[in-house]
């Protein structure tokens, strides 16, 4: 089992890594912890055992169960179970129950404590860890939220054997942005290192800014575009799919501008082809659009920030030029 932590003062918590990570549960418990509301889905089918009284809370499944509704249905639900500050949230699912499961922890009674089981790859590298929590509206996605700090994450390998394929690489897609992030030899690692490399790349962004005062966007490597796709439709492409398309088209804006040469934009196409990903855009989107989408960007503060590779590693940068952002949409052509 590997064992790591997120630094974050009195606030710092654990996250376990390997095979049976899951059955760790009670002793990662805040102590004291009275009662488990265990939040999952039907279709996650993994069960856990808080060793103190529980009772399971199935939402539903998808992007578009995260939302408002759902919040107002599980706190009620908490509500009539007669939950307190007392019990504690377990989120058994991917980044939509741990997304829904995280806010509801942080607004039910003010604020409850909240162990996170992530059982996507996506989750477990990516949504379980760095507190940030939130639901979607019709407006948008992760429009309405909250930073709210888990008091453990349980990362278990073996709940990843039952995830649909599409799943598993949309995942995949999310790990590859580690590898631009400084996690090196990442698509060489075995998975449980790979994952426990990626979750201590990301504690270590999330405790140096907690709350995008500006680094952590850096973990918005590969999104611009990916965002845009996914506004677009998607055609059917999952989220970390979109994300592995928008890393080699960050790697061509950041070579059109001169801040990256031709060999490491092949490394990009590699770790992306090596992890069997996408790497072009699906066929019918207009470029014009996708672009024009970029300015849109919930991180974007004035006209469009791409987060881009370079001499200093990865950050965000404010790019003007619409010709050569459009131009680089040729080299992820359908
Ligand atoms: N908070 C953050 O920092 C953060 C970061 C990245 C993504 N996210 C959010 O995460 C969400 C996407 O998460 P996701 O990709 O995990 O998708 P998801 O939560 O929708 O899970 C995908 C599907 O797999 C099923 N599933 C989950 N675990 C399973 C298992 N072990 N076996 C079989 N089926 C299983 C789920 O029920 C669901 O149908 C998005 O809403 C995104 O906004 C949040």
């Amino acid at each position: 089992m590997i064992e790591l932590e997120v630094p974050l003062g009195d606030r710092s918590y654990p996250v376990h890594v390997g095979l049976g990570a899951r059955h760790r549960l009670l002793e990662v418990l805040p102590v004291g912890a009275r009662r488990a509301a265990v939040v999952t889905q039907a279709a996650v089918g993994w069960e856990v055992d808080p060793g103190v009284e529980s009772k399971v809370f199935a939402i539903g499944d998808g992007e578009d169960a995260k939302h408002l509704g759902t919040v107002e249905d599980l706190c009620r639900d908490l509500a009539q179970w007669g939950a307190t500050r007392a019990d504690v949230i377990v989120a058994v699912g991917g980044g939509v129950v741990t997304d829904v499961a995280g806010f509801v922890a942080a607004v039910y009674h003010r604020g409850l404590p909240v162990v996170h089981v992530p059982t996507t790859l996506l989750a477990q590298v990516d949504a379980a860890i760095g507190g940030k929590t939130g639901v979607n509206l019709p407006e948008g996605k992760n429009l309405v939220g909250a930073y709210w700090q888990p008091s453990a994450v349980l990362c278990d390998s073996e709940v990843l054997g039952t995830l649909p394929p599409r799943e598993y690489r949309s995942g995949l897609g999310e790990m590859a942005k580690y590898a631009f992030l400084g996690v090196d030899g990442l698509p060489d690692l075995p998975l449980d290192e790979a994952v426990a490399a990626c979750v201590r790349c990301k504690a270590e962004v999330v405790a140096s800014d907690e709350r995008e005062g500006g680094r952590r966007a850096i973990l918005n490597y590969g999104h611009t575009l990916a965002h845009a796709i996914e506004t677009e439709g998607g055609y059917g492409l999952r989220h970390g799919e979109a994300v592995a398309v928008g890393l080699i088209y960050a790697a061509e804006v950041a070579r059109r501008l001169g801040r990256i040469d031709d060999e490491r934009v092949a490394e990009h196409r590699r770790v992306i082809a090596g992890y069997d990903l996408p790497m072009a855009l699906p066929p019918g989107l207009d470029p014009d659009r996708l672009v024009a989408l970029f300015s849109r960007d919930k991180k974007a503060v004035t006209g469009v920030t791409l987060v881009l590779d370079g001499a200093r590693g990865v950050e965000p940068v404010a790019v003007d030029d619409q010709p050569l952002l459009l131009g680089a949409l040729e080299a992820v052509a359908p």
